[in-house]
C-alpha cells in the first residue's frame, strides 16, 4: 500500500477515525476473505527496516477487518463491554506519554490519577472507603490479587508469615465457592498456590445462586468466593446472609464482581449487591461494564496490612516517597498507568453517566428478552440485569438459530450450558447499543427461529 500519511501519527489518528465510523456498517465478525487476508502477514523476519507510516497503514488495512466490532452496538457475546470514545482517547495520550506508573516519581500524573480514581471507585460503588486498590490487568488478575492477601491475612491470623514461610507447612487453608463460579476464580486460586482439592463447592438454585443453607461450615481458614453477576443468568449470590455467616467464623469474603458489582451504581439494581459492602475484597473490570480500553481492571481490599505484606517492595533505588506507590499495590513494578482511562471515564460520565450505561444495558436486555419470548424462544433465566439465557424448540433448534444469527453478520452471540440445555447466550455490554439496534436484532432472530424450526 502506499504511503498516504505525514506522519506516523497521523496515520494512526486516520484509522483509527475510519475504523469508528465504519463500525455501523461492517460485519460483526471478520469475514472469510477477511481471515485469508492475515496470510499476509506472514513473512520472513524482514533483515532491513519499512517506513513506520507504512507499517500502520498496513497494520489498518489487513487488522482493521480482521477484528470484532466488540464496540460496536451489535456484539453480544462473552462480556466484553465496548470502549468509550473518551477511554480510547485518554489510553492514546498515555500511551503517547509512555508512563512508567510503577512508582510515583516515575509518573506524578499516573500516581496522582490512581488515588483519585480509586477514591472515586470506592464512593460510587459504596465500598469501605479506605479499603486499599490496585489497577490491574482484568478481573482474574484482581481476584489473584485478593487471593493473595486473603491467604496471607488468614494465615497472619494463625501466626505464619507467609511472605517468608512459603506456603510449606503452614495450615491448610479452604475455599467455599458455588458449583456456578466463573472458571477464572479457580485460576486465580492456582496462582496463589492454591489448588482445587482445597475448594468446596456449594450447591447452587435455578439461577445459580449460592444456597446458604448448604454451605459447608465456615472456619477461620476459609476464603468464600461470591459473585455479583453470573456469567449466564446475571444473577447475584445473597451477600447478606453469606457475609453474616463467614464473619461470625472468621472467614473471608471475596466477590467477584466483574461486571455485576457496576450494578451497585444504578438506583433500579443496586439492591441485587445489598450487603455485598460486608465482603473483605472485590474485582471488577473496567473493560466491561463502564466501558474502558482493554486491560483495565481493579481490586479493593479491606486490609491494607494483607496487601503491603503480599506486594508491598522495598528497594533503595526506588526512592519512595510519602506519595502512594502503585507497585506496592499490585503484582507488577513497571506497567501501563491504568488510572488514566478511569479516571477520564470517570470524569467524563460522572455517577449518574455510568448509572444510565448500566441502566440502557439492562433495560435493552429486558426488550430483547421479550422479543426473543414473542419469537417463540424460552428464556431459561430471570433477567435481572443484562444477561439472557434462551433456547429453541429442541437443541438441534437451538444450533440451527444460533448458526443463522451468526451468519446474518449483523450480530454476534455464542453458545453456552446452562442447567444441561444447550443454550444461546446474550450479554449486553456496550455502551454504543442502541434502541434501533436492538430492534434490528430481534428481527433477524425472530427470523431465525421461524427459518429454522422443523
Ligand atoms: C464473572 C466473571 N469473572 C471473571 C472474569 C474474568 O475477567 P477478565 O477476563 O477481565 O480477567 C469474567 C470475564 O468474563 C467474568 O465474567
Amino acid at each position: 500500500m502506499a504511503q498516504t500519511h505525514n506522519s506516523v501519527f497521523e496515520a494512526a489518528y486516520f484509522a483509527s477515525r475510519e475504523y469508528r465510523t465504519q463500525l455501523e456498517d461492517r460485519p460483526v465478525m471478520p469475514r472469510h476473505e477477511d481471515l485469508i487476508r492475515l496470510r499476509h502477514l506472514h513473512e520472513p523476519l524482514p533483515g532491513e527496516g519499512t517506513d513506520e507510516t507504512a507499517v500502520i497503514e498496513k497494520l489498518h488495512e489487513i487488522g482493521s477487518p480482521n477484528t470484532v466490532a466488540s464496540t460496536g452496538g451489535r456484539f453480544f457475546g462473552f462480556v466484553v463491554g465496548g470502549a468509550l470514545p473518551v477511554s480510547v482517547a485518554a489510553n492514546w495520550l498515555s500511551s503517547t506519554w509512555d508512563q512508567n506508573a510503577g512508582s510515583w516519581l516515575l509518573s506524578p500524573i499516573a500516581g496522582e490519577l490512581e488515588v483519585i480514581a480509586g477514591g472515586w471507585l470506592l464512593e460510587l460503588l459504596d465500598l469501605p472507603r479506605d479499603a486499599a486498590f490496585g489497577f490491574v490487568t482484568g478481573a482474574t488478575m484482581a481476584t489473584f490479587s485478593s487471593v493473595a492477601a486473603a491467604r496471607s491475612s488468614l494465615l497472619k491470623r494463625q501466626g505464619y508469615d507467609i511472605k517468608k514461610l512459603g506456603l510449606v507447612d503452614t495450615p491448610r487453608l479452604r475455599v467455599v465457592m458455588s458449583e456456578e463460579i466463573h472458571p477464572t476464580n479457580i485460576a486465580s486460586l492456582g496462582y496463589a498456590g492454591i489448588g482445587t482439592d482445597q475448594i468446596e463447592y456449594c450447591p447452587v438454585d435455578d439461577q445459580g445462586r449460592i444456597i446458604p443453607d448448604q454451605m459447608p461450615e465456615l472456619d477461620s481458614l476459609t476464603i468464600v468466593m461470591l459473585q455479583a453477576g453470573n456469567i449466564n443468568s446475571g444473577s447475584f449470590d445473597d451477600f447478606k446472609t453469606v457475609c453474616a455467616i463467614a464473619k461470625e467464623a472468621g472467614a473471608w469474603v471475596h466477590v467477584d464482581g466483574a461486571f455485576g458489582l457496576w450494578a451497585r451504581t444504578s438506583q433500579s439494581k443496586a439492591h441485587l449487591t445489598d450487603g455485598i459492602e460486608m465482603a473483605d475484597s472485590w474485582s471488577v473490570d473496567g473493560h466491561k461494564w463502564p466501558n474502558l480500553t482493554q486491560d483495565s481492571a481493579v481490586y479493593f481490599c479491606r486490609d491494607k496490612d494483607a496487601v503491603h505484606d503480599v506486594f508491598g517492595v522495598d528497594a533503595t533505588y526506588l526512592m519512595k516517597d510519602a506519595n502512594r506507590q502503585p507497585n506496592n499495590y499490585t503484582p507488577e513494578l513497571s506497567r501501563r498507568a491504568r488510572g488514566i482511562e478511569f479516571w477520564a471515564v470517570l470524569k467524563t460520565l460522572g455517577a449518574s453517566g455510568v448509572a444510565s450505561i448500566i441502566d440502557r444495558c439492562c433495560d435493552h436486555a429486558q426488550l430483547i428478552a421479550q422479543g426473543l419470548e414473542s419469537a417463540g424462544y424460552k428464556i431459561l433465566n430471570d433477567v435481572v440485569l443484562n444477561q439472557i439465557v434462551f433456547v429453541g424448540d429442541d437443541e438441534a433448534h437451538t444450533r440451527r438459530a444460533l448458526k443463522f444469527i451468526q451468519d446474518s453478520g449483523r450480530l454476534w452471540l455464542g453458545p453456552t450450558t446452562w442447567k444441561n440445555h444447550h443454550a444461546m447466550r446474550i450479554s449486553v455490554s456496550s455502551a454504543a447499543t442502541t434502541g434501533d439496534e436492538v430492534l434490528e436484532c430481534i428481527s433477524i432472530m425472530t427470523a431465525a427461529f421461524n427459518e429454522t424450526k422443523k
